[in-house]
């Protein structure tokens, strides 16, 4: 069964991970984020995170080898078998071909694919106020969804910043945006997969627009 395969788009910054884990709530399934795997592998002090550190923190993309091999191994597992929700996969055209052959050697097919829209006059606002629990993962921002305390988040956990989330790197991950991940938008637009979310307004309003546009 395939009732609940996603896809979210768009922008760095346009609060992605913020809606597929509202969404991942509704639907009980998993969250599979290619930025936070990589974050992981770098935090482990991988050969992958090591490899990967320098070209994340530039805001260029890693190769498309490395994140379909991630992204197959966790399609693979248990808790994705009635679902999922994948967020900053695919990126590229590349990447999109390789999950439909991914999918169809499954069985499985998507249901949509979600392109949140966010202009890039409040992207840079967006990602650099971004903190995230060094624990939990929670995101929060230090003016739409600030933390509880100044410097740590709920449970008292340590708020960590992104390498990445600087202004000086939100204009080549926009460039490499525009470049590499905007012709997704007609791809999945000619598969009738598209849903395009208004990613303007406070987070309930835009859970409000996405529940709405995925039906549930
Ligand atoms: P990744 O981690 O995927 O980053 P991204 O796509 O740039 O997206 P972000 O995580 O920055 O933003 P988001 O849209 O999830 O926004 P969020 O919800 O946090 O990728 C990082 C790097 O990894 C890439 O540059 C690349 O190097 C590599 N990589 C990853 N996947 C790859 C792939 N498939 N191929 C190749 N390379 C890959 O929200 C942002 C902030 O805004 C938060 O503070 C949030 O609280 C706030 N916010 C959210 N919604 C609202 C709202 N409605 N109003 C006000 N503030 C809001």
């Amino acid at each position: 069964m395939s009732a609940n395969d996603l896809i979210f788009i768009g922008p760095p910054g346009a609060g992605k991970g913020t809606q597929a884990k509202r969404l991942c709530g509704k639907l009980g399934a998993p969250q599979v984020s290619t930025g936070d795997m990589l974050r992981e592998a770098k935090t482990a002090g991988t050969e992958l995170g090591l490899k990967v550190a320098d070209i994340m923190a530039k805001g260029q993309l890693v190769s498309d080898e490395i994140v379909i091999g991630l992204v197959e191994e966790r399609l693979s597992r248990p808790d994705a078998r009635t679902g999922f929700v994948l967020d900053g996969f695919p990126r590229t055209i590349p990447q999109a071909e390789a999950l439909d052959k991914l999918l169809l050697k499954m069985g499985r097919t998507l249901k949509h694919v979600v392109l949140l829209e966010v202009p890039d006059a409040l992207i840079v606002e967006r990602i650099t106020g971004r903190r995230t629990g060094e624990n939990t993962g929670r995101i929060y921002h230090l003016k739409y969804d600030p933390p509880p305390f100044a410097d740590r988040g709920e449970g008292g956990e340590r708020l960590l910043q992104r390498p990445d989330d600087t202004e000086e790197v939100v204009g080549p991950r926009l460039a490499a945006y525009a470049a590499q991940t905007a012709p997704l938008v007609a791809y999945y637009a000619d598969k009738g997969l598209l849903r395009r979310v208004d990613g303007v307004g406070s987070l309930d309003e835009v859970s409000a627009r996405l529940f709405a546009a995925v039906g549930v």
